[in-house]
């Protein structure tokens, strides 16, 4: 693959893996609040971080090129509301977005067509993935300071189910 290709598609990793943490990190901020079906929720969503850039890797991997693991930063942490820490979630989406058009201009640019087919998963997925934490972040709103709709949707969140994400055509782990 072309070299600016794989160096960004490592770096990508490492967001994907930085994105995990920070989930993570959100996962306990609820849990200490005693908010256990957003801590749920986030934690799920520290799966699926994990799982992309699993994915990533092994793209890496069946194509013959070789995987760079960087350093992955300290999350973020000090929320002072469910609905601050959802729209981190939102903002912090909209980041890995920008970073994935990237990555896909450049498949473009150079004319890798295996790698565009590729990341046509993950630009779907960033639609979805910002839709859910709008979608959070205006019933939080709704709930405004009402406690008991707050723990509504605490419970909402408590439903959410996890599926290892699959990418049409990667060949399973070693
Ligand atoms: Fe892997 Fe939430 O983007």
């Amino acid at each position: 693959m072309n070299e600016k290709l794989v160096k960004a598609m490592n770096e990508q990793i490492n967001k994907e893996i930085y994105s995990a943490f920070l989930y993570l990190a959100m996962s306990e901020w609820a849990m200490q609040k005693g908010l256990k079906g957003a801590a749920h929720w986030l934690y799920v969503q520290y799966l699926e971080e994990m799982a992309h850039g699993q994915n990533i890797y092994r793209y890496l991997q069946v194509r013959g090129d070789p995987v760079e693991l960087y350093p992955v930063a300290k999350p973020e942490s000090g929320w002072n509301s469910l609905l601050e820490v959802y729209r981190d979630v939102l903002a912090h989406e909209k980041t890995v977005t920008a970073s994935i058009a990237n990555l896909a201009n450049i498949s473009q640019d150079v004319r890798d067509h295996a790698t565009s087919i590729f990341l046509e998963w993950y630009v779907t997925e960033q639609v979805e993935e910002e839709g859910n934490a709008t979608d959070i972040i205006q019933r939080l709103q709704l709930a405004g300071d009402n406690l008991s709709g707050l723990l509504m949707i605490d419970t909402e969140l408590s439903a959410r189910t996890f599926a290892p994400p699959v990418v049409p055509g990667l060949p399973p782990a070693p």
